[in-house]
């Protein structure tokens, strides 16, 4: 790729950096007779990506000195057990965020799960109340894919503001949030689903692509915009065996001033935005006493 101009957004070394700061953090909170911040991560029966996730979630809470809480709960779960799972955690004071890994088994109503979080420990940030607050500009806990984004958008030193962004993907998870966190960074929102005409002259206007569809290179690069950076939220393994995202690589690295690689872009901010989540979640609690 020697004719690639795009400089890499490295999201492996972001994370990394994230990660450092946030240690340090836990290590003052310790030193001051604070507790360590507590994660509990609750995975309901054994999709395979999803343990792989988990997995890394746990993990990365134990390289940065917070306390983990591991609960595996059988596919056939009850959604009242559950609920009732939360119920304790919420009561919890060890406990400062309740992560409930998605998709969950049919049976069971997530709307109804996320909703039964408490709002200050909805590390994730999907709780409506979450939400609402992150709507009305008054962010409190932020979904950590959009909100890893944001400070990967920070680290091209580039001004936001007045910048035409595309998102592509309109999930609760990562393309409604991603539009409200760039609003926020007063940029102009073209929210793009499969109902969406001419996407392609829509992302050649764009300044900023966000990319969260789950199909393999579903942006030809060539689409790109010269100058433009691109977020690759995607992550999607071809019958190779090799991963790539939802941006034709190659083609956009030309074209871009920034690109996130895949994998070791997105991802690995989306892990470090949950600890710093739980950091966050654990100051609500000491500032409120609880
Ligand atoms: N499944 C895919 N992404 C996520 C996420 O960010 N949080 C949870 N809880 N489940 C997911």
């Amino acid at each position: 790729m020697t004719d690639a101009t795009a400089q890499l957004l490295d999201g492996k070394a972001i994370a990394a950096e994230l990660r450092q700061q946030i240690k340090t953090q836990v290590e003052q909170r310790l030193a001051d007779g604070l507790s360590a911040p507590g994660l509990a991560v609750i995975l309901v029966g054994e999709n395979a990506a999803s343990q792989v996730y988990v997995r890394n979630k746990r993990k990365s809470c134990d390289e940065v000195g917070f306390v983990s809480k591991s609960i595996d709960l059988p596919i056939d779960t009850s959604q009242d057990t559950l609920l009732e799972q939360i119920d304790r955690l919420n009561a919890d004071p060890e406990i400062h965020g309740i992560l409930v890994q998605l998709p969950l088994p049919d049976h069971i109503d997530a709307d109804i799960v996320i909703e039964h979080i408490h709002p200050d420990k909805d590390v994730d940030g999907f709780h409506p109340y979450n939400i609402g607050k992150l709507t009305l500009r008054m962010p409190r806990l932020q979904p950590c894919t959009p909100k890893g984004v944001m400070t990967m958008l920070a680290k091209t030193g580039q001004e936001l503001a007045g910048l035409d962004a595309v998102i592509i993907g309109q999930s609760n998870i990562v393309g409604r949030p991603m539009a409200l966190e760039l609003l926020m960074a007063r940029c102009t929102i073209t929210v793009c689903h499969s109902k969406t005409k001419d996407l392609e002259a829509k992302v050649r206007n764009a300044d900023i692509v966000v990319a969260a569809v789950g199909v393999p290179e579903f942006v030809p690069g060539a689409w790109i915009k010269p100058g433009a950076i691109v977020i690759d939220v995607g992550i999607n393994r071809l019958d190779s065996g090799k991963l790539v995202g939802d941006v034709e690589f190659a083609g956009a690295a030309k074209n871009a001033a920034w690109i996130t690689p895949v994998p070791g872009g997105v991802g690995p901010m989306t892990v470090a935005t949950l600890l710093e989540n739980t950091l966050l979640a654990a100051k609500l609690a000491t500032d409120s006493g609880t």
